[in-house]
């Protein structure tokens, strides 16, 4: 039986650019000791407190269906959330809590896009972005930016290449290169928009992962909050990945109708995990720091690290938990210096080239592993670097 194009197509054919990823898995599975520095998953797990919180939710009986558009505490404290940090004032009826930053993606994109619409992100991009943009049925189009401006995508291509879009997909801070975008970038984004009528999808699920400057939410900017659905996500921010539970915020209408689209998908997230995000928020900006902390002390120990080599260069990244390095100095690709250093040093990074073609020729490196093993593998790494490039 023939499934439809919808899902036949989702992956776009040919390699996912994963291979060296399944690789590292597969070599793990045989026992081989592998330093695995590939998803951005934290080393720490949900605290216990969330998880008690969680427990005493479930214990206490919220573990029938739970309200689709999500919990009126939850949604209340998001919309808290959101206006206290980016001054645009937002309420429970901005909110649709959903399984995670995945889902509110997928919502996202299903709820702006007809089917056959463009609908443009920025290369390099989370890879899950062409799928889900295929997944609801309109067309992806890239926006390839260049190491020369640290992959932040310029006014000029931002404007030209959006035009005769739906909508356009951001990412700050960003997976994979840790870049943060600076208020110009959001500005010419901003004004993109506005030129070229699009909706923007802010996908802000790092948001609390800041080294250097500060998170501005595009959303926040002059005639942008009509146009806006920030995708955002308890997964980085609080160690919450397995649990699922993100959410996306936008105008009242908007989220009315994307409420109708929940509830003939998901039909809501689990109320005791909702219950649990609500108390992991109300924990305050203390416990999310104390999360973020680790990548904070790595990305510093990454660039000590790099210091007095010229092998590698880091793109100069302020957030988010992975360096993204250049290693053309080596004359390798990404994917070649990916796989050779898995070979022989047992290290497995993500080439730049599972997300898009501008991060070829770089290695995306996630910090997701204690201090001194992560010292140890770096100076590995670099190490290897300099006998290629040699
Ligand atoms: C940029 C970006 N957006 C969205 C997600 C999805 O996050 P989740 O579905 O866990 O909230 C991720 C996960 O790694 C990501 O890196």
């Amino acid at each position: 039986m023939k499934l439809s194009h919808r899902i036949t197509h989702i992956t776009g054919g040919g390699s996912d650019g994963w291979d060296v990823f399944y690789k590292a898995r597969r070599m793990i599975a045989d026992g081989v000791p592998v330093t695995e520095l590939t998803i951005g998953e934290h080393d720490i797990g949900t605290s216990r407190a969330i998880l008690d919180a969680m427990h005493d939710a479930a214990v206490g009986g919220h573990t029938g269906y739970a309200m689709v558009p999500g919990t009126d505490a939850l949604r209340k404290t998001v919309a808290a959330r959101i206006a206290a940090r980016t001054g645009v004032p937002t309420t429970a009826d901005n909110i649709l809590i959903t399984p995670g930053g995945q889902a509110a993606l997928y919502a996202a994109h299903t709820a702006v896009c007809n089917p056959g619409d463009t609908a443009a992100y920025i290369d390099p991009y989370y890879a899950t972005y062409p799928g889900t943009i295929r997944g609801a049925s309109a067309v992806p189009k890239a926006i390839v930016t260049s190491p020369d401006t640290a992959f932040q995508p310029t006014a000029d291509a931002l404007k030209a290449q959006t035009k005769g879009a739906k909508s356009l997909l951001v990412n700050t801070p960003n997976n994979p290169t840790g870049v943060v975008y600076s208020a110009a970038t959001l500005h010419a984004i901003a004004d993109a928009c506005i030129a070229n009528d699009l909706w923007l999808i802010s996908d802000e699920v790092y948001d609390t992962q800041v080294w250097e400057g500060a998170h501005i939410s595009p959303r926040s900017l002059p005639g942008m909050a009509d146009r806006t659905l920030v995708v955002g996500s308890m997964s980085k921010s609080h160690a919450m990945t397995g649990s699922r539970v993100g959410w996306i915020c936008g105008p009242a209408d908007a989220i009315e109708q994307i409420v109708n689209l929940a509830t003939h998908t998901t039909y809501g997230v689990a109320g005791f995990i909702q219950d649990a995000a609500d108390f992991a928020l109300n924990q305050g900006d203390a416990v999310e720091e104390e999360v973020a902390a680790p990548f904070r002390r790595r990305q510093a120990l990454t660039m000590q690290a790099l210091a007095g080599q010229n092998v590698i260069r880091a793109v100069p990244a302020q957030g988010a938990m992975y360096v993204m390095l250049d290693i053309r100095a080596t004359g390798m690709s990404g994917e070649g210096f990916a796989n050779a250093l898995l070979d022989a040093e047992q290290i497995a990074v993500m080439p730049g080239e599972s997300f898009g073609q501008a991060a070829a020729g770089h290695i995306r490196v996630a910090m997701t592993i204690a201090d001194d093993r992560y010292v140890d593998a770096l100076s590995r790494l670099i190490a290897f670097a300099a006998m290629k490039a040699a």
